[in-house]
């Protein structure tokens, strides 16, 4: 059992256990002290009465879930770690893998929580800065040859002091050179039509454009404080009938619920419109909203390959939000070439074609949509 003041014993230094800072279904989070003199860390442990209940199919799953995490951290340089969340130690510990990390203040999800019980929100250009952030460690991710599958605000870490964010929780990254189909993985809450819906066989066939989706949601959910409603469904629909909710949702919905409706894309371009600030500045701020709410539409596709292509798409797009928006840029401007770039993919579908794409996807054209997709996204 670990409980407060237990000693942990990892490859370069003991480490005691002070206070419980998180957990889910099987990790548990505590802040330690670790050898005199050096910063309090974030020891990442498996949570041994859960362990004990589990079946030991699930047990290996938590354990080989625990090691992709550091395997895929300890394959991180030092200069890769600006948005992803440092692994200081590692090692073993009652027979279970454990990870000791850089502390961060807070996660996201408790930070949005703290402003909006405030009142307040997060700034555009903080917001903008921020994603550009989690762009730049997904970034690194699939340049390291994997997906990432749970984009999350329970994972995404604050640093309070800089005000930077850090991606946290490897645990459910895949080999983006595994291009066959995988069980459910991931929080439904927070994922892409093709990560949360299976196809004919059962499987899951995400990629990184899933990674791009789950990046929307998030925009969406720091711009306005809330969560999509297409995403609060799939995670209700989860909670109730696990996967099975999933085809439950699609006869509910006759098709793949709408993903981004009117109502929120006009909640969404509030947050960038400027009506805060001076009315000279109202102008610029609709064009920031506008292109704003392309970037939101684009990473929130249906379709996969209707996503950006990658990470410079995505930043080439926060960047014309930032200048041609009334506040401070999040980022450097954009090169000249790129002052009228606007996005070549579509803009997300309407439910109508929505429920057109899930018509494909779930019954005879879907082979043909998601392997023109996979070839894509993996070229
Ligand atoms: N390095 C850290 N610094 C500060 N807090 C942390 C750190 N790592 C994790 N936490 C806190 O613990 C929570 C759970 O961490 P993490 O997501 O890594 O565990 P998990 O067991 O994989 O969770 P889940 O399965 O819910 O995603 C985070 O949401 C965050 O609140
Ligand atoms: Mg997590």
């Amino acid at each position: 059992m670990t409980a407060s003041d237990t000693i942990i014993t990892l490859e370069l230094g003991h480490y005691r256990l002070r206070e419980r800072i998180g957990g889910s279904a099987y990790g548990v989070i505590w802040r330690a002290e670790g050898p005199r003199g050096t910063r309090d860390v974030a020891l990442k442990l498996i949570n041994e009465a859960q362990m004990a209940r589990a079946l030991p199919a699930q047990r290996e799953r938590w354990i080989a879930s625990a090691e992709t995490e550091i395997a895929f951290l300890q394959l991180l340089e030092p200069w890769d770690e600006r948005h992803i969340v440092r692994l200081l130690d590692s090692g073993w510990h009652n027979g279970l893998p454990v990870l000791a990390l850089e502390l961060l203040d807070c996660d996201l999800g408790r930070h949005m929580k703290t402003l909006c019980g405030r009142g307040a929100a997060l700034q555009p250009e903080r917001l903008l800065a921020w994603m550009a952030q989690l762009n730049q460690a997904l970034a690194k991710v699939h340049q390291y040859g994997w997906r990432y599958l749970d984009l999350k605000p329970g994972n995404v870490l604050v640093d309070a002091q800089l005000g930077t964010v850090k991606l946290a929780d490897f645990g459910t990254n895949r080999r983006l050179d595994a291009l066959g189909d995988h069980t459910y993985t991931g929080t439904a809450n927070w994922q892409a039509p093709e990560q949360f819906f299976p196809r004919d066989g059962g499987g899951y066939a995400t990629g990184r454009q899933s990674d791009y989706f789950a990046l929307g949601a998030l925009f969406y959910f720091m711009a306005t404080g809330a969560q999509l409603r297409y995403c609060g469904a799939c995670g209700h629909a989860y909670r109730e009938h696990r996967t099975a909710g999933a085809s439950l949702l699609l006869r509910q919905h006759g098709g793949l619920p709408a993903i981004l409706q009117q109502d929120e894309e006009a909640l969404f371009a509030q947050a960038f419109a400027g009506t805060d600030g001076a009315a000279e500045d109202r102008p610029a701020g609709s064009a920031a909203a506008d292109a704003a709410l392309r970037l939101l539409r684009h990473l929130l596709a249906a379709e996969p390959q209707a996503r950006p292509r990658h990470a410079i798409d995505i930043s080439r797009q926060l960047a014309l939000i930032g200048v041609t928006g009334s506040r401070t840029p999040a980022g450097p401007a954009p090169h000249a070439a790129y002052a009228n770039w606007t996005p070549r993919a579509p803009a997300a579908l309407s439910p109508a074609q929505a429920g057109h794409w899930w018509g494909k996807a779930a019954g005879r054209g879907h082979a043909h949509v998601h392997a023109n997709w996979h070839s894509d996204a993996e070229a």
